[in-house]
């Protein structure tokens, strides 16, 4: 049940100057998820009956990623009237003019924001019914921020934002979050008094609390204990050591539900990802999109997993993968490529410098080295030998090749496709299978070979291969061919 009462506002409208990018700074990433996407979950915990999302800078590429990540958004345009405050005001009109209950205002660039701190703000705002009620807090290093001014009683004054404050307000630690429950009617009322007289020439929302202020109205600030919840993201750096400690949190989260990170310093874990219990993560591993890792599996060293799943059990080191599927018990890598809808069976094998693509390993299949499978299926208990790989690609269209069940291919097979090679049948080493192969059958199709014996001697006189030849007794050089030996 949404709270009627409760209307979210969602500022991401600005340019990001300093993010210094051709990406909106809200669409960064972080986790693995936008920066305004964090914002946009935080937002759904709360069940608001209204949430609207205020944009410009590049609106067509954020409303299109806010169309992805939750559709119901409201979307407000701002105009070209710069500062948080004309945002506000933007996303106030997308809102009935009769609301009158409580709004909480977000920055699309304060990411860590979690749901139980907005909650506890806005039980501060109902319990001692203030106008304006925000969060701040304390920061060693608060270059950068607003800063919250309290008079000597130690009450909420003013915000200053840094460009604009006095030598002695630079002193001040405690920041101005941007986070904010505002009573909708204190804040349209505010909003539609305040000007752009300042360093930026900014429509400042800040002033709208220092506003309410002189007004004799009631403002709290509510200080967080974590910093990090209310970490705002302006420039790489910042965007960088918020990345860094929320993949601290990540990994800290999954260690707790009983997985070993041996090197949590070079482990990366995204937002989205699901591991269980008793899994493994060796060094230098990733784990990304929606990748899921079932029980006892051991991942790494040096893997990179993106939307992908891997079962029970399985090993994967030293592996790249996206959008692949892993089974249960199988065994993946050293040094294999998984691509896109690759599909490892239970117990299947895909080893040493094989790429896969679009290509199914139905269980307990093999494929162990130095291979290329695409737009393939090869049956449960098949062996493709070293070397072998699918032709898929006639320079036009892709095709599709098919093994059965319990085939043995040799080493250093050609596939072209499309072709099919039928359950139970053998292929000799350095086949180029080209016709159907039926069931049970051996295909082979290598030219016999011929030893012409001498050749070396006659046609490289003088080299070391020439002379090792002799010196191994090897006959002097060939009057014709007719020595070659034919099967
Ligand atoms: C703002 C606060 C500052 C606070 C800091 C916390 C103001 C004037 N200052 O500064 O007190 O310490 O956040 O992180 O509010 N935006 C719009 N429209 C605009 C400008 C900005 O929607 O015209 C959005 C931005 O997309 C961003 C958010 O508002 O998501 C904050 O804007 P930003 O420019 O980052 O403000 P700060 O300088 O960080
Ligand atoms: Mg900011």
């Amino acid at each position: 049940m949404p709270a009627e009462n409760l209307a979210v506002i969602i500022l991401a409208a600005g340019a990001g100057t300093r993010m210094k990018s051709k990406t909106p700074k809200v669409l960064h990433k972080l986790g693995g998820i936008p920066l305004l996407g964090h914002v946009l979950r935080t937002a759904a915990q709360l069940e608001p009956a209204y949430t609207v999302a205020v944009v410009r800078h590049q609106r067509d590429r954020v409303v299109e990623v806010i169309g992805e990540l939750a559709p119901d958004t409201l979307i407000a345009d701002q105009d070209e009237v710069p500062g948080t405050g004309r945002a506000l005001e933007a996303g106030l009109e997308q809102i009935p003019a009769d609301f009158d209950g409580d709004v909480v205002v977000l920055s699309g660039d304060v990411p860590l924001l979690d749901a139980p701190t907005v909650r506890r703000l806005l039980e501060a705002h109902r319990l001692d019914a203030d106008q304006l009620t925000l969060l701040s807090a304390i920061y060693e290093n608060p270059s950068g921020f607003g800063r919250i001014v309290r008079d000597t009683d130690g009450e909420f004054e003013a915000i200053v934002e840094h460009k604009d404050a006095s030598e002695r307000q630079l002193d001040i630690t405690e920041i101005n979050a941007g986070v904010y429950v505002f009573t909708a009617s204190a804040a349209r009322d505010a909003l539609s008094r305040i000007g752009q007289d300042n360093t930026q020439g900014e429509k400042y929302l800040t002033d709208a609390a220092s506003l309410i202020k002189r007004d004799g109205g009631r403002i709290a600030a509510v200080a967080v204990t974590d910093p990090w919840l209310v970490q705002g993201i302006n420039d790489r750096a910042q965007l960088g050591g918020t990345a860094r400690e929320y993949n601290r949190r990540i990994l800290e989260y999954w260690m707790r539900e009983g997985v070993t990170i041996v090197d949590p310093d070079t482990t990366i874990i995204e937002a989205d990802v699901t591991i269980a219990s008793d899994v493994e993560i060796q060094p230098g591993t990733q784990l990304r999109g929606a990748t899921s890792i079932g029980e006892d599996a051991v991942i790494g060293p040096d893997t990179t997993l993106i939307d992908t799943e891997v079962g029970a059990g399985a090993t994967v080191k030293r592996t790249d993968a996206t959008l692949a599927v892993i089974g249960a018990g199988a065994t993946v890598g050293p040094w294999s490529y998984l691509r896109p809808n690759s599909v490892v069976g239970d117990g299947a094998k895909v080893g040493t410098f094989v790429e896969t693509k679009n290509a199914t390993l139905h269980d307990g299949a093999k494929v162990p080295h130095l291979s290329y499978v695409g737009d393939a299926e090869i049956g449960s208990g098949s062996n493709l030998g070293a070397g072998t790989i699918t032709a898929n690609y006639d320079g036009v269209n892709k095709h599709r090749t098919v093994v059965g069940r319990d085939v043995k291919i040799g080493s250093d097979n050609v596939l072209i496709a499309p072709v099919e090679v039928g359950d139970g049948a053998y292929s000799g080493a350095g086949t180029t299978i080209r016709k159907d192969v039926p069931a049970g059958a051996l295909a082979l199709n290598v030219a016999p070979q011929r030893n012409l014996e001498g050749w070396v001697a006659k046609h490289r006189p003088g080299s070391a291969s020439a002379k090792s030849a002799a010196a191994a007794g090897a006959s002097s050089p060939v009057e014709s061919d007719s020595s070659a030996e034919a099967e």
